[in-house]
Protein backbone atom coordinates (compact mmCIF):
# COMPACT_ATOMS: atom_id res chain seq x y z
CA UNK A 1 0.00 0.00 0.00
CA UNK A 2 1.32 3.32 -1.15
CA UNK A 3 0.92 5.99 0.96
CA UNK A 4 -0.57 9.01 -0.43
CA UNK A 5 1.01 12.64 -1.65
CA UNK A 6 -0.18 16.04 -1.77
CA UNK A 7 1.47 17.87 -3.94
CA UNK A 8 1.96 21.73 -3.03
CA UNK A 9 2.83 24.35 -5.55
CA UNK A 10 6.11 25.68 -4.46
CA UNK A 11 5.90 29.64 -3.72
CA UNK A 12 9.76 30.44 -4.03
CA UNK A 13 9.34 29.91 -7.85
CA UNK A 14 8.78 32.61 -10.03
CA UNK A 15 4.89 33.91 -10.24
CA UNK A 16 3.51 32.17 -12.92
CA UNK A 17 1.71 33.74 -16.19
CA UNK A 18 -1.70 32.39 -17.12
CA UNK A 19 -1.77 31.69 -20.62
CA UNK A 20 -4.09 29.99 -23.35
CA UNK A 21 -2.32 27.19 -24.91
CA UNK A 22 -2.27 29.51 -28.28
CA UNK A 23 -0.29 32.37 -26.05
CA UNK A 24 2.51 29.19 -25.42
CA UNK A 25 4.85 30.27 -27.85
CA UNK A 26 8.91 30.58 -27.97
CA UNK A 27 8.19 34.21 -26.61
CA UNK A 28 7.41 33.24 -22.89
CA UNK A 29 10.59 30.54 -23.76
CA UNK A 30 11.61 29.96 -20.12
CA UNK A 31 9.34 31.57 -18.41
CA UNK A 32 6.73 29.97 -15.55
CA UNK A 33 3.58 29.54 -16.71
CA UNK A 34 -0.07 28.25 -15.73
CA UNK A 35 -2.23 26.76 -18.42
CA UNK A 36 -6.02 25.19 -17.98
CA UNK A 37 -7.10 22.80 -20.41
CA UNK A 38 -8.18 19.17 -20.96
CA UNK A 39 -6.23 16.28 -21.50
CA UNK A 40 -5.78 15.56 -25.06
CA UNK A 41 -3.76 12.17 -24.91
CA UNK A 42 -1.23 10.64 -21.69
CA UNK A 43 1.72 8.57 -22.22
CA UNK A 44 2.91 7.48 -18.83
CA UNK A 45 6.55 5.64 -19.18
CA UNK A 46 6.66 5.26 -15.66
CA UNK A 47 8.67 7.89 -14.06
CA UNK A 48 7.70 9.83 -16.94
CA UNK A 49 4.31 11.25 -18.03
CA UNK A 50 3.77 13.11 -21.31
CA UNK A 51 0.28 14.97 -21.89
CA UNK A 52 -0.96 16.82 -24.54
CA UNK A 53 -3.18 19.20 -23.56
CA UNK A 54 -6.45 20.77 -25.52
CA UNK A 55 -8.17 24.00 -24.79
CA UNK A 56 -9.78 24.65 -27.33
CA UNK A 57 -6.90 27.67 -28.45
CA UNK A 58 -4.76 24.75 -29.17
CA UNK A 59 -2.08 21.75 -28.21
CA UNK A 60 0.24 21.60 -25.55
CA UNK A 61 2.58 19.34 -24.65
CA UNK A 62 3.70 18.65 -20.99
CA UNK A 63 6.78 16.58 -19.16
CA UNK A 64 6.10 15.42 -16.08
CA UNK A 65 8.32 13.22 -13.63
CA UNK A 66 9.15 13.31 -10.16
CA UNK A 67 6.13 13.37 -7.39
CA UNK A 68 4.07 15.07 -9.83
CA UNK A 69 3.33 11.48 -11.40
CA UNK A 70 3.75 9.72 -7.95
CA UNK A 71 2.58 6.49 -8.14
CA UNK A 72 -0.89 7.21 -5.91
CA UNK A 73 -2.43 10.09 -7.91
CA UNK A 74 -0.89 9.34 -11.84
CA UNK A 75 -3.82 7.52 -11.79
CA UNK A 76 -5.44 11.04 -12.18
CA UNK A 77 -4.37 12.18 -15.41
CA UNK A 78 -6.96 10.73 -17.17
CA UNK A 79 -7.84 11.57 -20.89
CA UNK A 80 -10.31 14.12 -20.97
CA UNK A 81 -9.77 14.94 -17.25
CA UNK A 82 -9.53 19.21 -16.79
CA UNK A 83 -6.29 20.25 -14.82
CA UNK A 84 -4.41 23.74 -14.17
CA UNK A 85 -0.66 22.54 -14.71
CA UNK A 86 2.41 25.13 -14.15
CA UNK A 87 5.70 24.47 -15.29
CA UNK A 88 8.64 26.47 -17.52
CA UNK A 89 8.00 26.87 -21.27
CA UNK A 90 11.01 25.57 -22.78
CA UNK A 91 11.86 25.20 -26.79
CA UNK A 92 12.38 21.54 -27.37
CA UNK A 93 15.21 20.50 -29.91
CA UNK A 94 14.87 20.87 -33.21
CA UNK A 95 14.26 17.36 -34.07
CA UNK A 96 11.37 16.88 -31.61
CA UNK A 97 7.95 18.82 -33.18
CA UNK A 98 5.64 20.00 -30.58
CA UNK A 99 2.57 22.02 -31.55
CA UNK A 100 3.20 25.97 -30.83
CA UNK A 101 6.90 25.52 -31.10
CA UNK A 102 7.10 24.41 -26.92
CA UNK A 103 6.84 22.07 -24.55
CA UNK A 104 5.96 22.91 -20.87
CA UNK A 105 7.96 21.25 -18.17
CA UNK A 106 5.78 21.35 -15.39
CA UNK A 107 6.34 21.78 -11.71
CA UNK A 108 2.79 21.46 -10.53
CA UNK A 109 -0.60 20.34 -11.63
CA UNK A 110 -3.88 19.99 -9.44
CA UNK A 111 -6.54 17.95 -10.90
CA UNK A 112 -9.82 20.41 -11.55
CA UNK A 113 -12.42 18.21 -13.09
CA UNK A 114 -11.80 13.94 -13.19
CA UNK A 115 -12.42 11.91 -16.07
CA UNK A 116 -14.00 8.70 -15.98
CA UNK A 117 -11.78 5.83 -17.21
CA UNK A 118 -15.17 3.94 -19.00
CA UNK A 119 -14.28 6.97 -21.65
CA UNK A 120 -12.02 4.42 -23.72
CA UNK A 121 -14.72 2.28 -24.23
CA UNK A 122 -17.31 4.76 -25.54
CA UNK A 123 -15.71 5.04 -28.65
CA UNK A 124 -13.21 2.71 -30.70
CA UNK A 125 -11.71 1.56 -33.85
CA UNK A 126 -14.91 -1.19 -33.99
CA UNK A 127 -17.37 1.48 -32.78
CA UNK A 128 -19.74 2.00 -36.53
CA UNK A 129 -21.03 5.00 -37.69
CA UNK A 130 -24.43 5.51 -35.52
CA UNK A 131 -22.31 4.56 -32.66
CA UNK A 132 -19.88 7.17 -33.61
CA UNK A 133 -22.46 9.87 -34.42
CA UNK A 134 -24.59 8.91 -30.82
CA UNK A 135 -20.98 10.35 -28.98
CA UNK A 136 -20.77 13.40 -30.98
CA UNK A 137 -20.07 15.52 -28.29
CA UNK A 138 -17.57 13.02 -27.60
CA UNK A 139 -15.91 12.99 -30.61
CA UNK A 140 -15.97 16.49 -31.52
CA UNK A 141 -12.82 16.52 -29.05
CA UNK A 142 -10.49 14.26 -31.13
CA UNK A 143 -7.41 15.90 -33.14
CA UNK A 144 -9.50 16.03 -36.77
CA UNK A 145 -13.05 16.68 -35.68
CA UNK A 146 -12.03 19.71 -33.27
CA UNK A 147 -10.02 21.01 -36.29
CA UNK A 148 -13.23 20.81 -38.68
CA UNK A 149 -14.84 22.58 -36.05
CA UNK A 150 -12.48 25.36 -35.79
CA UNK A 151 -12.26 25.72 -39.76
CA UNK A 152 -16.28 26.11 -39.45
CA UNK A 153 -16.15 28.79 -37.19
CA UNK A 154 -13.37 30.75 -39.24
CA UNK A 155 -14.86 29.74 -42.71
CA UNK A 156 -18.04 32.43 -40.88
CA UNK A 157 -15.80 34.67 -40.14
CA UNK A 158 -14.33 34.57 -43.90
CA UNK A 159 -17.89 34.96 -45.74
CA UNK A 160 -19.01 37.86 -43.64
CA UNK A 161 -15.54 39.92 -43.83
CA UNK A 162 -16.01 39.31 -47.99
CA UNK A 163 -19.43 40.65 -47.66
CA UNK A 164 -18.45 43.37 -45.05
CA UNK A 165 -15.73 44.30 -47.74
CA UNK A 166 -17.95 44.69 -50.09
CA UNK A 167 -20.54 47.01 -48.59
CA UNK A 168 -22.89 44.47 -48.26
CA UNK A 169 -25.39 44.06 -44.91
CA UNK A 170 -26.56 41.25 -42.77
CA UNK A 171 -29.82 40.56 -42.17
CA UNK A 172 -31.46 38.59 -40.04
CA UNK A 173 -34.94 37.06 -41.19
CA UNK A 174 -37.26 34.84 -39.16
CA UNK A 175 -36.94 30.91 -40.12
CA UNK A 176 -40.87 30.44 -39.24
CA UNK A 177 -42.70 31.17 -41.92
CA UNK A 178 -46.21 30.85 -43.54
CA UNK A 179 -45.11 31.35 -47.01
CA UNK A 180 -42.85 28.92 -49.02
CA UNK A 181 -39.69 29.58 -51.68
CA UNK A 182 -38.60 25.82 -52.81
CA UNK A 183 -42.01 24.48 -53.80
CA UNK A 184 -43.90 22.97 -51.20
CA UNK A 185 -42.63 18.90 -51.24
CA UNK A 186 -39.77 19.52 -48.52
CA UNK A 187 -41.13 21.52 -46.15
CA UNK A 188 -41.50 20.92 -42.12
CA UNK A 189 -44.88 22.11 -41.09
CA UNK A 190 -45.42 23.45 -36.95
CA UNK A 191 -48.53 23.87 -35.64
CA UNK A 192 -48.22 27.85 -34.47
CA UNK A 193 -50.70 27.98 -32.22
CA UNK A 194 -53.37 26.39 -34.13
CA UNK A 195 -52.76 27.65 -37.88
CA UNK A 196 -50.39 25.79 -39.75
CA UNK A 197 -46.15 27.22 -40.16
CA UNK A 198 -43.31 26.44 -41.71
CA UNK A 199 -39.78 26.07 -41.40
CA UNK A 200 -38.10 28.11 -44.01
CA UNK A 201 -36.58 26.74 -46.87
CA UNK A 202 -34.64 29.68 -47.59
CA UNK A 203 -34.37 33.30 -46.84
CA UNK A 204 -34.43 34.67 -50.21
CA UNK A 205 -37.80 36.41 -50.58
CA UNK A 206 -37.68 38.08 -47.25
CA UNK A 207 -33.83 39.54 -48.35
CA UNK A 208 -35.32 40.82 -52.03
CA UNK A 209 -37.60 42.83 -49.34
CA UNK A 210 -34.52 44.27 -47.92
CA UNK A 211 -33.13 45.32 -51.23
CA UNK A 212 -34.82 48.51 -51.30
CA UNK A 213 -33.48 49.32 -48.21
CA UNK A 214 -29.70 47.96 -47.57
CA UNK A 215 -29.27 47.47 -51.38
CA UNK A 216 -26.44 44.05 -51.31
CA UNK A 217 -27.65 42.18 -48.80
CA UNK A 218 -26.26 38.60 -46.93
CA UNK A 219 -27.47 36.36 -44.30
CA UNK A 220 -26.23 33.17 -42.74
CA UNK A 221 -28.91 31.52 -41.37
CA UNK A 222 -30.60 27.63 -40.61
CA UNK A 223 -32.96 26.69 -43.60
CA UNK A 224 -34.87 23.42 -43.31
CA UNK A 225 -36.02 20.87 -45.95
CA UNK A 226 -37.36 17.58 -44.66
CA UNK A 227 -35.34 15.76 -46.90
CA UNK A 228 -36.21 12.20 -47.10
CA UNK A 229 -33.06 11.13 -49.39
CA UNK A 230 -30.14 9.69 -47.61
CA UNK A 231 -27.26 10.77 -49.27
CA UNK A 232 -23.99 11.84 -48.05
CA UNK A 233 -24.88 15.45 -48.56
CA UNK A 234 -28.69 16.13 -47.62
CA UNK A 235 -29.44 17.55 -44.28
CA UNK A 236 -32.67 18.54 -43.24
CA UNK A 237 -31.61 21.73 -41.03
CA UNK A 238 -28.33 23.56 -42.79
CA UNK A 239 -26.83 26.86 -42.77
CA UNK A 240 -27.53 28.65 -45.74
CA UNK A 241 -25.68 31.71 -46.76
CA UNK A 242 -27.44 33.98 -49.48
CA UNK A 243 -27.31 36.93 -50.84
CA UNK A 244 -29.12 39.40 -52.87
CA UNK A 245 -28.18 42.23 -55.18
CA UNK A 246 -30.30 45.22 -56.65
CA UNK A 247 -29.53 45.76 -60.60
CA UNK A 248 -27.29 43.80 -61.76
CA UNK A 249 -27.02 41.03 -64.57
CA UNK A 250 -26.78 37.43 -65.26
CA UNK A 251 -23.30 37.55 -66.12
CA UNK A 252 -22.44 39.88 -63.10
CA UNK A 253 -24.40 37.83 -60.33
CA UNK A 254 -21.63 34.70 -61.60
CA UNK A 255 -18.69 36.71 -61.63
CA UNK A 256 -19.96 37.43 -57.92
CA UNK A 257 -20.39 33.97 -56.88
CA UNK A 258 -16.94 32.90 -58.30
CA UNK A 259 -15.27 36.04 -56.24
CA UNK A 260 -17.05 34.68 -53.24
CA UNK A 261 -16.39 31.38 -53.75
CA UNK A 262 -12.12 32.40 -54.39
CA UNK A 263 -12.25 35.39 -52.15
CA UNK A 264 -13.11 32.93 -48.97
CA UNK A 265 -10.69 29.85 -49.92
CA UNK A 266 -8.20 32.84 -50.02
CA UNK A 267 -8.61 34.47 -46.62
CA UNK A 268 -9.41 31.40 -44.88
CA UNK A 269 -6.29 29.64 -46.12
CA UNK A 270 -4.37 32.88 -45.28
CA UNK A 271 -5.78 32.86 -41.46
CA UNK A 272 -4.42 29.59 -40.46
CA UNK A 273 -2.82 27.73 -43.82
CA UNK A 274 -1.53 24.78 -41.51
CA UNK A 275 -4.96 24.09 -40.35
CA UNK A 276 -6.80 23.97 -43.20
CA UNK A 277 -3.69 21.82 -44.84
CA UNK A 278 -4.04 19.44 -41.91
CA UNK A 279 -7.36 18.40 -42.70
CA UNK A 280 -6.72 18.54 -46.27
CA UNK A 281 -3.45 18.02 -47.62
CA UNK A 282 -4.38 18.72 -50.89
CA UNK A 283 -6.67 21.83 -50.45
CA UNK A 284 -6.08 24.82 -53.29
CA UNK A 285 -7.85 27.82 -54.14
CA UNK A 286 -10.01 27.43 -57.30
CA UNK A 287 -8.81 29.29 -60.43
CA UNK A 288 -11.16 32.06 -61.79
CA UNK A 289 -12.96 31.81 -63.64
CA UNK A 290 -15.19 28.94 -63.84
CA UNK A 291 -15.90 27.09 -66.41
CA UNK A 292 -19.99 28.22 -67.77
CA UNK A 293 -22.30 24.90 -69.13
CA UNK A 294 -25.42 25.46 -70.08
CA UNK A 295 -27.52 23.05 -69.24
CA UNK A 296 -28.14 21.95 -72.65
CA UNK A 297 -24.55 21.24 -73.03
CA UNK A 298 -24.70 19.07 -69.81
CA UNK A 299 -27.50 16.85 -70.98
CA UNK A 300 -25.09 16.50 -74.51
CA UNK A 301 -21.74 16.31 -72.24
CA UNK A 302 -23.81 13.14 -70.68
CA UNK A 303 -24.58 11.57 -74.06
CA UNK A 304 -21.14 11.76 -75.23
CA UNK A 305 -19.35 10.66 -72.23
CA UNK A 306 -21.44 7.54 -71.62
CA UNK A 307 -22.94 8.61 -68.32
CA UNK A 308 -26.68 8.15 -68.37
CA UNK A 309 -30.11 7.66 -66.86
CA UNK A 310 -31.42 4.60 -65.04
CA UNK A 311 -34.90 3.67 -65.12
CA UNK A 312 -36.94 2.43 -62.77
CA UNK A 313 -36.40 -1.35 -63.80
CA UNK A 314 -32.49 -0.55 -63.71
CA UNK A 315 -32.22 -0.12 -67.69
CA UNK A 316 -30.06 2.83 -68.42
CA UNK A 317 -30.70 4.99 -71.01
CA UNK A 318 -29.57 8.29 -72.65
CA UNK A 319 -30.78 11.65 -70.86
CA UNK A 320 -32.63 14.03 -72.90
CA UNK A 321 -33.53 17.76 -72.61
CA UNK A 322 -36.01 18.43 -69.93
CA UNK A 323 -34.38 15.28 -67.61
CA UNK A 324 -33.40 16.10 -64.09
CA UNK A 325 -29.61 15.15 -63.81
CA UNK A 326 -29.51 13.57 -60.59
CA UNK A 327 -26.89 13.99 -58.13
CA UNK A 328 -24.55 10.51 -58.67
CA UNK A 329 -24.66 11.34 -62.47
CA UNK A 330 -24.29 15.40 -61.82
CA UNK A 331 -20.88 14.21 -59.55
CA UNK A 332 -19.83 11.84 -62.38
CA UNK A 333 -19.67 14.75 -64.97
CA UNK A 334 -18.09 16.85 -62.44
CA UNK A 335 -15.29 14.57 -61.54
CA UNK A 336 -14.69 13.96 -64.94
CA UNK A 337 -14.34 17.38 -65.85
CA UNK A 338 -12.15 18.26 -62.57
CA UNK A 339 -13.21 21.67 -61.62
CA UNK A 340 -15.89 23.87 -61.13
CA UNK A 341 -18.36 24.17 -62.98
CA UNK A 342 -21.14 26.65 -62.95
CA UNK A 343 -24.63 24.59 -64.88
CA UNK A 344 -26.82 27.59 -66.48
CA UNK A 345 -30.24 28.16 -67.80
CA UNK A 346 -32.10 25.29 -67.34
CA UNK A 347 -35.86 24.90 -68.17
CA UNK A 348 -38.40 26.76 -66.66
CA UNK A 349 -39.99 23.58 -65.61
CA UNK A 350 -37.31 22.37 -63.66
CA UNK A 351 -36.95 25.36 -61.84
CA UNK A 352 -38.77 27.92 -58.77
CA UNK A 353 -41.63 30.01 -59.63
CA UNK A 354 -39.66 33.22 -58.90
CA UNK A 355 -36.84 33.00 -61.46
CA UNK A 356 -36.77 35.34 -64.73
CA UNK A 357 -36.57 34.11 -68.21
CA UNK A 358 -33.86 34.23 -70.41
CA UNK A 359 -34.55 37.01 -72.71
CA UNK A 360 -33.14 35.16 -76.22
CA UNK A 361 -35.27 31.73 -74.86
CA UNK A 362 -38.12 32.62 -72.98
CA UNK A 363 -38.46 28.60 -71.88
CA UNK A 364 -35.40 28.81 -70.27
CA UNK A 365 -34.47 30.93 -67.18
CA UNK A 366 -31.66 32.96 -65.88
CA UNK A 367 -30.41 30.51 -63.28
CA UNK A 368 -27.64 28.49 -62.30
CA UNK A 369 -25.87 25.76 -59.98
CA UNK A 370 -21.95 26.25 -58.65
CA UNK A 371 -21.01 22.37 -59.03
CA UNK A 372 -17.70 21.42 -57.02
CA UNK A 373 -15.77 18.18 -57.80
CA UNK A 374 -15.97 15.59 -55.00
CA UNK A 375 -19.26 17.19 -53.60
CA UNK A 376 -21.89 18.49 -56.73
CA UNK A 377 -23.66 21.14 -55.93
CA UNK A 378 -22.73 24.15 -53.39
CA UNK A 379 -24.62 27.06 -54.72
CA UNK A 380 -28.17 27.98 -56.43
CA UNK A 381 -28.98 30.58 -57.76
CA UNK A 382 -30.84 32.97 -60.28
CA UNK A 383 -32.21 36.35 -61.39
CA UNK A 384 -35.28 37.00 -60.47
CA UNK A 385 -39.15 37.88 -61.98
CA UNK A 386 -39.01 41.61 -61.64
CA UNK A 387 -42.00 42.31 -63.78
CA UNK A 388 -45.64 42.26 -61.67
CA UNK A 389 -47.54 40.98 -64.08
CA UNK A 390 -45.08 37.88 -65.09
CA UNK A 391 -44.80 37.20 -61.28
CA UNK A 392 -48.66 36.86 -60.56
CA UNK A 393 -49.08 34.50 -63.67
CA UNK A 394 -45.86 32.64 -62.00
CA UNK A 395 -47.79 32.12 -59.21
CA UNK A 396 -50.24 31.34 -60.25
CA UNK A 397 -48.47 28.77 -62.52
CA UNK A 398 -47.07 27.16 -59.44
CA UNK A 399 -50.57 27.13 -57.80
CA UNK A 400 -49.73 29.79 -54.68
CA UNK A 401 -51.99 31.60 -53.28
CA UNK A 402 -51.43 35.44 -54.44
CA UNK A 403 -52.96 36.51 -51.28
CA UNK A 404 -49.83 35.55 -49.00
CA UNK A 405 -47.34 36.66 -50.94
CA UNK A 406 -48.88 39.97 -51.21
CA UNK A 407 -45.26 41.70 -49.73
CA UNK A 408 -43.31 40.17 -52.12
CA UNK A 409 -45.49 41.09 -54.97
CA UNK A 410 -45.30 44.50 -53.96
CA UNK A 411 -41.46 44.73 -54.55
CA UNK A 412 -42.91 44.67 -58.25
CA UNK A 413 -44.93 47.27 -57.56
CA UNK A 414 -43.27 50.08 -55.67
CA UNK A 415 -39.78 50.25 -57.95
CA UNK A 416 -38.98 47.15 -59.32
CA UNK A 417 -35.80 46.18 -60.16
CA UNK A 418 -33.67 43.77 -61.99
CA UNK A 419 -32.09 41.68 -59.55
CA UNK A 420 -30.41 38.53 -58.78
CA UNK A 421 -29.42 35.72 -55.99
CA UNK A 422 -27.97 33.14 -54.74
CA UNK A 423 -27.72 30.16 -51.82
CA UNK A 424 -24.43 28.69 -50.70
CA UNK A 425 -24.80 25.78 -48.34
CA UNK A 426 -21.66 26.45 -45.86
CA UNK A 427 -21.62 22.40 -44.95
CA UNK A 428 -21.55 21.48 -48.59
CA UNK A 429 -18.96 24.43 -49.17
CA UNK A 430 -17.11 23.15 -46.36
CA UNK A 431 -17.39 19.15 -47.51
CA UNK A 432 -16.20 20.36 -50.92
CA UNK A 433 -13.41 22.00 -49.51
CA UNK A 434 -12.05 19.76 -46.86
CA UNK A 435 -12.57 16.54 -48.78
CA UNK A 436 -14.81 15.27 -46.92
CA UNK A 437 -16.49 11.97 -47.47
CA UNK A 438 -19.74 12.89 -45.80
CA UNK A 439 -21.47 16.24 -45.44
CA UNK A 440 -22.40 15.12 -41.45
CA UNK A 441 -18.63 15.00 -40.37
CA UNK A 442 -18.57 19.46 -40.91
CA UNK A 443 -22.00 19.56 -39.01
CA UNK A 444 -21.84 20.70 -35.32
CA UNK A 445 -24.50 18.29 -34.55
CA UNK A 446 -26.53 17.14 -38.07
CA UNK A 447 -29.95 16.88 -38.73
CA UNK A 448 -30.70 14.26 -41.11
CA UNK A 449 -33.95 12.18 -41.19
CA UNK A 450 -32.53 9.31 -39.34
CA UNK A 451 -30.78 11.72 -36.49
CA UNK A 452 -32.12 14.25 -34.06
CA UNK A 453 -29.54 12.80 -31.50
CA UNK A 454 -27.65 14.51 -29.75
O1 LIG B 1 -30.55 25.42 -54.66
P1 LIG B 1 -31.32 25.81 -53.43
O2 LIG B 1 -32.53 25.02 -53.11
O3 LIG B 1 -31.66 27.34 -53.63
C1 LIG B 1 -32.44 28.09 -52.81
O4 LIG B 1 -32.91 27.75 -51.76
C2 LIG B 1 -32.51 29.52 -53.26
N1 LIG B 1 -33.71 30.13 -52.70
C3 LIG B 1 -31.26 30.23 -52.82
C4 LIG B 1 -31.24 31.66 -53.24
O5 LIG B 1 -31.21 31.94 -54.43
N2 LIG B 1 -31.22 32.58 -52.29
O6 LIG B 1 -30.35 25.77 -52.19
C5 LIG B 1 -29.17 26.54 -52.19
C6 LIG B 1 -28.02 25.76 -51.61
C7 LIG B 1 -27.66 24.48 -52.38
O7 LIG B 1 -26.84 24.75 -53.48
C8 LIG B 1 -26.94 23.69 -51.32
O8 LIG B 1 -25.60 24.12 -51.19
C9 LIG B 1 -27.70 24.06 -50.06
O9 LIG B 1 -28.35 25.28 -50.30
N3 LIG B 1 -28.68 23.01 -49.74
C10 LIG B 1 -28.48 22.03 -48.87
N4 LIG B 1 -27.42 21.71 -48.10
C11 LIG B 1 -27.52 20.62 -47.31
N5 LIG B 1 -28.63 19.83 -47.24
C12 LIG B 1 -29.71 20.11 -48.01
N6 LIG B 1 -30.79 19.34 -47.92
C13 LIG B 1 -29.67 21.24 -48.86
N7 LIG B 1 -30.54 21.81 -49.72
C14 LIG B 1 -29.93 22.88 -50.24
Amino acid sequence: QLAAITLKENTNLPTAKKLKIRECSPKFANQRVEVYAWIHHNRNQKKIVFLELRDGTGFLQCVLAGDLVHPSIVDKLLREATIKIVGTLVVPPPDKKCPGGVELQADYWELIGSSDPDLEGIINQESNVDQLFDQRHIMMRGTRASSIMKIRSLCLFAFRQHFFENHYMEVTPPTLVNTFCEGGSELFTVDYFGKPAYLTQSSQLYLETLLPVLGDNFTITQSYRAEKARTRRHLTEFLHLEAECPFITYEELQDRIEFLVVDVCEKLYKMDPELILSVNPEFKVPKRPFMRMNYSDAIEYCKKNGIQKKLEDGTEVDFEFGDDIPEAQERKMNDQIGEPIFLCRFPAEMKAFYMARCPEDRTLTESLDLLMPGVGEIVGGSMRISDFNELVTAYKKAGLDTEEYYWFTDQRKYGTTPHGGYGLGIERFLTWLLKEEHIRNVCVYQRTKDRITP
